[in-house]
C-alpha cells in the first residue's frame, strides 16, 4: 500500500506509476466522424472504447474541450462496442456547444467520463409511446429501440418547430413499430405538438402502459400533465445544470414526489407525475445573465 499522501503522486521516482502514465498519453477522443443533422444540430462519433463497452439506454456523459473548457453533459445516442466508439447529438444553444459545434473529425476531445447515470429501465410492458421533442429525439432512440427489443409495440412520436429541424427520423423508424410526426408549423407531418398526437392515441381508446417523453422542459410537463388523469406511468428525461456529474456538488438537485434527488445518479429518469418543473426552470435559468455573456464574448473575438 502506498504511504499516505503518496496517492497518484509519487511513486518512488518521482513520476506517475508507469501503467497510469501510459494510460494518460494513450487516452485520446479522438472525433471519428462528424456531421450536420439539422441547423446548429450535430452528430458526432467519438472514440471511447471504456464507455462504448458499457453504455447503456439512458446514460450520458461529461466532456471537456480545451484545458478550461466547460463540463459538457450529453446522452449516449448510441454506442458501437466493436467499434469502441460512442455517438453524441447536441445543438448549438451556448458558448461551450458552440465550440463543440466547431471541431471536425480527427480533432480531439480532453475528457470524456462516463457512462453515468441510472440507465433507463427497459422491460415488457406491452405498448410504450416513445416521445422525443426537438434535440430530445437523439436520447429517445436508444430506449425506443431496446424497449422495442425487449418485445414492446413502440409508437414514437418525433416533434419540432418545423421540417428542418426533425432529425434522425430514419434511425427512430427502424428502433419503433410505428412513427408519428408532428411539426409547430405543419410543415412536415400533422401540425401540432406532441402533446396533440399522444392526445389522439389516447382518446381512440390504444392500450398506453408507459409514455417515455425526452426534449425540453416545457414539453415533458405538458406531457405528464396530460397522461396524468389517464394514470398512464410517463417517464421524463430530466436536464438540469450538472457540473461533477457524479453527485457531489449539488448543482442537478431537483425535487421529485416532494424528496431531493441529484439527477446524475439517482436519475436522468423520473416519474413525470411527480417532477417539480417549476423550480427545475428555475434553476436551468440560474446563469443566464453569465451565458449571455460569454457567448457575446466570443462573437466580440469573433468579430
Ligand atoms: P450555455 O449558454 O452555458 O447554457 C444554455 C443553457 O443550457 C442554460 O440556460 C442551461 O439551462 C443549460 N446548461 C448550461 N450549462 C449546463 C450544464 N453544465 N449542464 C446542463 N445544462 C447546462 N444537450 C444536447 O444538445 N444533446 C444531448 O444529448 C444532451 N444531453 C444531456 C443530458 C443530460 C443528463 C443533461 C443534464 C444535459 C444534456 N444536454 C444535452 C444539455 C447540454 O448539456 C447543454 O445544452 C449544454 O451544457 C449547454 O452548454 P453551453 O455552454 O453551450 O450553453
Ligand atoms: Fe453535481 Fe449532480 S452534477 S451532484
Ligand atoms: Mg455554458
Amino acid at each position: 500500500m502506498s504511504p499516505p499522501g503518496t496517492l497518484f503522486r509519487s511513486t518512488g521516482k518521482g513520476a506517475l506509476p508507469e501503467d497510469l502514465t501510459e494510460r494518460r498519453e494513450k487516452r485520446v477522443y479522438k472525433i471519428k466522424e462528424k456531421v450536420s443533422l439539422a441547423h446548429d444540430v450535430h452528430s458526432m462519433i467519438v472514440e471511447a472504447p471504456y464507455i462504448a463497452k458499457k453504455a447503456l439506454p439512458g446514460q450520458f456523459v461529461i466532456l471537456r474541450y480545451g484545458e478550461a473548457g466547460e463540463r459538457i453533459p450529453l446522452t449516449i445516442a448510441d454506442s458501437d462496442p466493436d467499434d469502441g466508439t460512442i455517438t453524441l447529438v447536441f445543438q448549438e444553444v451556448g458558448k461551450s456547444t458552440m465550440v463543440l459545434g466547431g471541431l471536425s473529425a480527427g480533432d480531439s476531445l480532453d475528457d470524456v467520463v462516463g457512462p453515468l447515470g441510472v440507465p433507463s429501465h427497459i422491460e415488457k410492458l406491452g405498448m410504450v409511446v416513445c416521445i422525443g421533442g426537438g434535440i430530445g429525439i437523439a436520447p429517445v432512440h436508444p430506449v425506443a429501440r431496446a424497449l422495442k427489443e425487449a418485445g414492446n409495440r413502440v409508437v414514437s412520436i418525433l416533434g419540432s418547430r418545423t421540417k428542418d429541424l426533425l432529425i434522425m427520423e430514419e434511425e427512430m423508424v427502424k428502433a419503433s413499430t410505428e412513427v408519428l410526426l408532428c411539426t409547430d408549423d405543419g410543415s412536415y407531418g400533422k401540425k401540432g405538438f406532441v402533446t396533440t398526437v399522444l392526445e389522439e392515441l389516447i382518446e381512440k381508446g390504444e392500450p398506453i402502459d408507459q409514455v417515455v417523453a425526452i426534449g425540453p422542459v416545457p414539453m415533458m410537463e405538458a406531457v405528464s400533465k396530460l397522461t396524468k388523469p389517464y394514470a398512464i406511468k410517463t417517464l421524463v428525461s430530466l436536464n438540469p445544470i450538472m457540473v461533477d456529474g457524479t453527485g457531489m456538488c449539488g448543482a442537478c438537485r431537483v425535487t421529485v414526489g416532494g424528496e431531493t434527488k441529484f439527477v446524475c445518479v439517482d436519475g436522468p429518469d423520473f416519474d413525470g407525475h411527480l417532477v417539480d418543473f417549476n423550480e427545475l426552470r428555475l434553476r436551468q435559468r440560474m446563469y443566464l445573465k453569465e451565458e449571455r455573456e460569454a457567448i457575446e464574448a466570443i462573437t466580440y473575438v469573433g468579430a
